[in-house]
């Protein structure tokens, strides 16, 4: 029997071997370090392309190469010798030729942002024209674009996931490993371990939203499979005065004509967090501070002839969303409501003006832009005699990216502006970013009590003239009369409190009036996100609305609630006043939300190809990880496959030779006897 002792001889040192190799790995597998604090460049698709980053399924591995210019990502690219690589560059690396640098090199599986030492000068991956399918055409032209830093890389399919990583620690540490195991030798780097990354970030979703919506779609079992969620939430909408009277509120107020004041209240960014200081949120400030002044000027028991609307859109970036889908509802006859029971319907003639709130910054000039040919001569000349020491401009024939490019489509000749910080194209050099915060705005939150008044110049008293201009010109419109009263300004506390909800902490004092709810201290993400997932934010947006709209109706109690069930109204508790917080008061308002699911996703057989409707979704994905692991050698690599496939070849000796000599080594089995009774 000696012969077969030699083979079982070898395969103890050969496993011996692998058991020390293995502990070697798990030692290694110690090395992962998980990070997290990173956001991760996620793929959509529109009833064309797909857009977006994506990783392999199991995530993407690369030797980190941490840069510092231009030369060290040149150097990676020409002489890096152990591809696959993740490059690990400042955000003002991330520009339009560097990306197809990258996407064409064959050496990259990902990338890796920092924010540098300085924010970059500019950083949009928004388009040049933004929304260039949906919005009317003509208004972007190619020789002055709105958007000019706009590299349109949000628009592009990378085919490598792109994370952006905020905590210094974390790029301290991917730093400190390049350095120590990656950063010399770069000619023979392949013969070390060195220092990697795994980016997860898979997206499940492919090629265009109509592929992706009938994928889904497919009942192939019980558990049908999603791969893409149209993008969508809700607007809110408000009106100044009530669409009812008579002594149970039940009567229908017909025959008014409607103001609509509107701003969007979304942004994006390639990554995953957005508080859009420019845009959205000076605009939606600017609406509410209006909103509440306007409220606070004009008298309530009169039965004006003019009513007016405060609509705040979602999902504008995204192809205008939410005002397609109002415009959309709106000729169906379905606004407010579905049932014509108690409330009036509101159809797309009965708006007789139509102001929105873009981006407004403090700036020299308030710019009015506009189409020639619709009737504003009149309302411009009423904002010119409200602006104080504002300075006010026009521009005609001039329209931004505004929702009111989907009213125009419908309605060629609606009076409509559009007010905002610019004449030409953006000053903002970081629309639709993460840059677009409360830097970009310059904003200081006060803390200012009720009567105080701010001395300096700043972006909250700015915003204060443009609300107070537009809010005295919407009362001579309505009254017919000039405001003489003795509030002369809008609320510089209530416009502080708000830009410190939307920007710094979300649990201020505003929220903690409208609702009673603990909030966390970050600021929201204004990203519209999926359809079946609504946002808490847009719902805090619709509530200050109804707040500073509504009217006090008594002490608050748990009398006022919203039965019996009167669909114009909603009764709330809500505190006095910002100063006043734990005095609760019952508010009547009339605010609701609609839905902002672009009409593409409910209409039957809807043809993808035509271009009406928006038609974004949102791929479905697993993990966003990010981890740092020392990858081994080349040659380590190659000794472990070596040893792999020895050890399965003696496996298959050992087998061979256990079954060839089973008869000797097993004693054989005798047959079991059939019990006998002798
Ligand atoms: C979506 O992709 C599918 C598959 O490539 C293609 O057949 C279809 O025409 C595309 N849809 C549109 C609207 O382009
Ligand atoms: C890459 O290597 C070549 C020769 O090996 C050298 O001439 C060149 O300067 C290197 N490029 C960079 C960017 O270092
Ligand atoms: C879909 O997005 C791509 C990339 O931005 C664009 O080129 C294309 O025109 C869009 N398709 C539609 C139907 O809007
Ligand atoms: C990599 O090494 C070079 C040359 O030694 C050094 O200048 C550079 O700072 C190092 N990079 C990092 C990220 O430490
Ligand atoms: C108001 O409601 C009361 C009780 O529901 C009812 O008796 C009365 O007729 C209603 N009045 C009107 C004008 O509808
Ligand atoms: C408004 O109209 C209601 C009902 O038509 C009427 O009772 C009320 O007196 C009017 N108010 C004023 C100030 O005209
Ligand atoms: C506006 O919508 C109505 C109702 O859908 C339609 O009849 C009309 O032709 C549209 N107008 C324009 C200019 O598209
Ligand atoms: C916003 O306004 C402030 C104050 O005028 C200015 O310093 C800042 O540069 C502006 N930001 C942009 C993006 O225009
Ligand atoms: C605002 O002022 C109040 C009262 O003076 C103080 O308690 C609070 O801490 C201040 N908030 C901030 C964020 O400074
Ligand atoms: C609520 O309404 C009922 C019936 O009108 C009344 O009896 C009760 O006192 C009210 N409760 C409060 C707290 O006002
Ligand atoms: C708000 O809108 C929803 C959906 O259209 C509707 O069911 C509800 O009755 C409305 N509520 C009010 C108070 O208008
Ligand atoms: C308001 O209520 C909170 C919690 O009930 C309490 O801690 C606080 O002292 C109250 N503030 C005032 C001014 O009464």
């Amino acid at each position: 029997m000696d012969f077969t002792l030699k083979p079982v001889f070898l395969l103890t040192i050969v496993l011996l071997y692998v058991a020390i190799n293995v502990n070697a790995v798990r030692t290694k597998d110690k090395m992962y370090e998980n990070i997290d604090a990173s956001k991760a460049c996620f793929r959509r698709l529109n009833a064309t392309h797909q857009i977006g980053c994506t990783s392999k399924r199991g995530g993407s591995t690369g030797v980190i190469h941490y840069c510092r210019s231009q030369s060290d990502l040149d150097f990676i690219l020409k002489n890096g010798t152990a591809p696959p690589y993740v490059p690990v560059i400042p955000t003002n690396l991330f520009t339009t030729s560097n990306v197809n640098r990258l996407k064409q090199s064959s050496k990259i599986s990902g990338v890796l942002l920092y924010a540098g030492d300085e924010n970059p000068d500019y950083f949009t991956h928004e388009q040049q024209c933004p929304n260039p399918e949906s919005s009317l055409k003509g208004t972007c032209k190619a020789s002055n674009v709105w958007n000019p830093h706009g590299t349109g890389l949000l628009y592009q399919d990378i085919p490598f996931p792109v994370f952006f990583v905020e905590s210094e620690e974390t790029i301290k540490f991917a730093k400190e490993c390049f350095d120590k195991y990656n950063n010399h030798s770069f000619s023979t780097q392949r013969d070390r371990s060195l220092c990697s990354l795994q980016l997860t970030s898979f997206m499940y979703a492919a090629t265009n939203s109509s592929t992706c919506i009938r994928r889904s779609n497919m009942i192939t079992n019980l558990n049908p499979v999603k791969f893409c969620d149209p993008l969508g939430d809700n607007n809110a909408w408000a009106s100044l005065f009530p669409l009812v009277r008579g002594p149970n509120l039940t009567e229908p107020i017909r025959d008014v004509g409607y103001i609509v004041v509107a701003a969007r209240m979304d942004a994006t960014s390639m990554f995953d967090k957005t508080e859009g200081a420019i845009s959205p949120v000076t605009g939606l400030v600017a609406l509410l501070a209006t909103a509440k002044y306007l409220k606070t000027i004009l008298p309530t028991d009169e039965n004006f002839t003019k009513n007016v609307l405060f609509v705040v859109f979602n999902g504008e970036t995204y192809d205008y969303i939410g005002s397609q889908r109002f415009v959309y509802e709106l000729l169906k006859g379905n606004f407010p409501t579905k049932s014509k029971e108690f409330l009036p319907e509101i159809r797309m003639d009965d708006i007789d003006l139509f102001i929105e709130l873009s981006q407004l910054n403090k700036t020299e000039t308030v710019v009015a832009h506009y189409l020639s040919g619709t009737k504003l001569k009149d309302f411009l000349l009423k904002l010119r005699t409200n602006k104080g020491d504002l300075s006010f401009d026009e521009a005609e024939d001039s329209l931004p990216p505004a929702s009111v490019h989907t009213f125009l489509k419908n309605r060629t000749n609606l009076p409509s502006l559009v007010l905002a910080d610019h004449r030409g194209p953006f000053l903002n050099p970081f629309y639709n970013s993460v840059y677009d915060n409360a830097s970009n705005l310059h904003y200081k939150y006060l803390n200012l009590t009720k009567d105080d008044i701010s001395q300096s110049d700043n972006i909250q008293t700015h915003v204060q003239k443009v609300a107070t201009m537009l809010a005295k010109s919407l009362y001579l419109e309505i009254t017919a009369k000039s405001y003489q009263g003795p509030e002369d300004v809008a609320d510089l506390q209530f416009i502080d409190e708000l830009f410190h909800c939307y920007l710094e902490n979300a649990n201020c004092r505003v929220h903690q009036a409208i609702q009673k709810l603990e909030l966390n201290t970050q600021p929201i993400s204004l990203y519209i996100g999926v359809e079946v997932a609504p946002n808490f934010i847009t719902t805090l947006i619709g509530l200050t609305l109804g707040w500073v709209t509504g009217d006090v109706t008594g002490p608050g109690n748990r009398n006022c609630t919203n039965e019996p069930k009167n669909y114009a109204l909603r009764y709330y508790n809500m505190s006095r006043s910002l100063d006043d917080l734990n005095t609760t008061m019952c508010y009547r308002i009339t605010m609701n939300f609609t839905e902002a699911v672009s009409p593409a996703f409910i209409i039957d057989g809807y043809d993808w190809s035509s271009g009406q409707y928006s038609t974004w979704t949102e791929s479905i994905w697993g993990d966003i990880k990010l981890r740092v692991f020392l990858k081994p050698s080349a040659a380590h690599e190659n000794m472990t496959i070596a040893v792999g496939s020895m050890v399965f070849i003696l496996a298959l000796l050992l087998v061979y030779f256990v079954k060839s000599r089973a008869h000797i080594l097993f004693a054989p089995q005798l047959p079991t006897l059939a019990p006998t009774s002798c």
